[in-house]
This record gives structure tokens, C-alpha cells and sequence, in this order.
């Protein structure tokens, strides 16, 4: 079970028992918690990198 939290400003907050995929269907490495991007700022997809910040995201 996975628990996904929306951080406001911010990334999701996922944390559980992760399978991620890219676009090919291929494993992204990733922990039993992650910060997925939601402003499409990020350099690291999927991840969140703080970008949002000096993007001044609102969501
Ligand atoms: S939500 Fe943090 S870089 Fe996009």
C-alpha cells in the first residue's frame, strides 16, 4: 500500500511499496519514499529537484 500526500506548492509526497516506470516501461531506481514533481520545472524527472520554488508554483 502506498500513501501519496500533494505538498502544497510542492511535489506528491509517495511513500510505500514503489514500482515506478518510465516512459518506456523501463524501473526507475527509487526509495520507499519519493517527491514526484507536479510543476514540470524539475530536471530530474521524475523527481522533484526544489525547482518549484524559484518557479513559484502555486498548486
Ligand atoms: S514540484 Fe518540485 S521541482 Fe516540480
Amino acid at each position: 500500500m502506498a500513501n501519496i500526500n500533494i505538498l502544497k506548492n510542492g511535489p506528491y509526497q509517495i511513500q510505500g511499496d514503489l514500482k515506478i516506470k518510465d516512459g518506456d516501461g523501463n524501473p526507475v531506481d527509487c526509495s520507499e519514499k519519493v517527491f514526484l514533481c507536479r510543476c514540470g520545472q524539475t530536471s530530474n524527472t521524475p523527481f522533484c529537484d526544489g525547482s518549484h520554488k524559484a518557479a513559484n508554483f502555486k498548486g
